[in-house]
């Protein structure tokens, strides 16, 4: 434990304790104080087939998807990699992302917030309107076969926005955190644990059956489901209704002329004014 400039006292993050409530011994866990980023961790070991995790408590370049940057201060939130090896191919994977934005749905389940998160496609975690946590994954085929993951998630914990003085100070976007939500501070060796449990379950159900046994419970939590979006990537920005995912968990969206398409990548947003645009113009 230690007191932070903030006048708040902090639980640091313990190996010992997050082990002791680890469903499976099985698993390395490495704590770095500073990191540039878990992400990037190198010495996730390439032949150890066991899932190694890498936690920190300040990342100096946490990195976000699209090439943007993670806000990581000291001490808050989690900043989790997880090193985790597929006996499949690469294509069997596809889908894993939006598994993992499950697995920290459910993980977050166990926390009393009074209305459900969501994923907004493909895998970002907003509590009413508000970013909770965001996922991050890189997949590549070894030569042996197997397929190597590094699977990241970032979870706004303990940040409050009293604390940081401005609301979005160093976030491009509105932010929550579980703290906020739930008006008291969380110990995050509790959490990291549960997030631990809840994704390994979450990989092996993945691993036997595919995405297709996920599809009920994605629907549940899709936040686009529905709704008018804009899907933007790289500079290119398609407007549609979104009408969930197909069997690769790639995002369905019903074109203006009546066309269903089926996108791999990109960044979402609802439009809110979407109906008083169209009887305008
Ligand atoms: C997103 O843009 O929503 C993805 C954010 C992923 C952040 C996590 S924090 C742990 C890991 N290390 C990083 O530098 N990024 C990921």
């Amino acid at each position: 434990m230690r007191t932070h400039q903030s006048n708040c006292t902090e639980i640091l993050l313990d190996k010992e304790l997050i082990r002791q409530k680890l469903n499976s011994k099985d698993i390395s866990i490495q704590i770095f104080e500073d990191i540039a980023s878990t992400h990037d961790f190198k010495n996730f070991s390439p032949i150890n087939q066991t899932p190694s995790i890498c936690l920190a408590e300040q990342q100096s370049q946490g990195k976000g998807r699209m090439g943007r940057s993670w806000h990581s201060p000291f001490g808050q939130n989690l900043y989790f990699s997880c090193f985790y090896v597929f006996e499949k191919s690469m294509s069997e994977l596809s889908g894993l992302s939006l598994v993992v934005g499950l697995a920290v749905i459910s993980t977050l389940k166990k926390y009393d917030c009074s209305k459900s998160p969501l994923i907004k496609w493909p895998n970002d975690i907003i509590y009413q309107n508000q970013k909770l946590a965001g996922i991050l994954i890189e997949t590549k085929m070894g030569t042996d076969g197997l397929c190597k993951t590094i699977i990241s998630i970032g979870m706004n914990v303990n940040m409050i926005k009293e604390a940081e003085n401005l609301p979005d100070k160093n976030i491009s976007q509105p932010w929550t955190s579980l703290r906020e939500i739930q008006g008291c501070y969380i110990d995050r060796n509790d959490l990291c644990a549960e997030l631990i449990n809840t994704l390994l379950e979450y990989l092996k159900q993945f691993e036997q059956s595919g995405l297709s046994f996920f599809m009920p419970e994605w629907k549940s939590v899709d936040l686009l489901l529905d709704k008018p979006i804009t899907l933007n990537n790289a500079g290119h920005t398609i407007s549609g209704i979104a009408k969930g995912i197909n069997a690769q968990g790639l995002l369905l969206l019903e074109l203006e002329n009546g066309d269903l398409q089926a996108f791999s990548s990109g960044d979402t947003s609802v439009v809110k004014d979407f109906f008083s645009n169209k009887n305008s113009s």
